[in-house]
């Protein structure tokens, strides 16, 4: 399958790097400080799908000595240029090779996973677990199957009645309704199941996963998010 990362372009780039934390972003981020206080010792992280350094920043605010590496060059122009003092680097076909092996306290992956065809992944959560430290988490955030069928704070996918009828591994659409471009975004649908599966064959085992819900009493427009979670967060360490 061919599939396209739309994060390979110079508008959808400027416009990714308006969000911030609000509305159902909030909800992928809320429980991250918590997650690393209770699964990492150490401060030295990794950014997988950096984008536009919104996660990087974020790991830099707790206190982490963090690497952000992306394939888009669109994307980690603007992360250099809102944050000149951090290292972003562009990471052509995931080669790792560059990066110190098993040495990063936690890696965290913030949406990326959404955007990696199925065929690819496994490959790819293994060439990460071998650059954790041995008791090195990975903290990936992904989108949960339901959060293409239903409406959201930030995002509509309304106009794709055919994402219902995909199966993991499919390529679904979802536009984000927080930014300017309403372009819808291509993402790759994956089950909790298909998951599970990378994980044993990438040697990785999830000694954690999380739904988050909004309980209703935050200042965000909440469509779903109270009753359905948008997002699973999965921590991992290597088998
Ligand atoms: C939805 S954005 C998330 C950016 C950032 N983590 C955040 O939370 O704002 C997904 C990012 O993953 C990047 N990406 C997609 N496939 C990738 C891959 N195979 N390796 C590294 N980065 C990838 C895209 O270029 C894009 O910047």
């Amino acid at each position: 399958m061919t599939f396209a990362n739309c994060y390979d372009d110079v508008s959808r780039a400027s416009a990714y790097a308006t969000l911030e934390f609000a509305n159902t972003y909030y909800l992928a981020f809320r429980d991250i400080p918590r997650i690393l206080s209770e699964h990492v010792t150490g401060t030295r992280a990794l950014d997988f799908g950096c984008g536009t350094g919104r996660s990087t920043r974020f790991l830099r605010q707790l206190g982490f000595d963090v690497t952000g590496i992306d394939i888009s060059e669109d994307m980690l122009r603007i992360a250099r240029s809102t944050d000149p003092s951090g290292d972003y680097r562009l990471v052509p076909g995931d080669n790792f090779s560059d990066l110190p092996a098993a040495s990063f306290d936690v890696i965290l992956s913030a949406f990326t996973f959404d955007n990696i065809p199925a065929a690819n992944k496994a490959r790819i959560f293994r060439d990460l677990a071998n650059l954790l430290s041995p008791p090195g988490k990975l903290v990936s955030i992904v989108s949960s199957p339901e959060i293409y069928t239903h409406e959201w704070a930030s995002f509509s996918t309304k106009d794709f009645p055919e994402n219902a009828r995909a199966k993991s591994g499919d390529v679904v659409r979802i536009i984000v309704t927080d930014h300017q471009d309403q372009r819808p975004v291509e993402d790759i649908v994956c089950t909790d199941e298909s998951y599970r599966a990378i994980y044993r064959d990438s040697g990785l085992e999830a000694v954690q996963m999380l739904a988050p819900l909004a309980t209703g009493d935050e200042p965000y427009p909440w469509v779903n998010e109270t009753k359905i979670a948008p997002w699973i967060i999965y921590v991992l360490k290597r088998k």
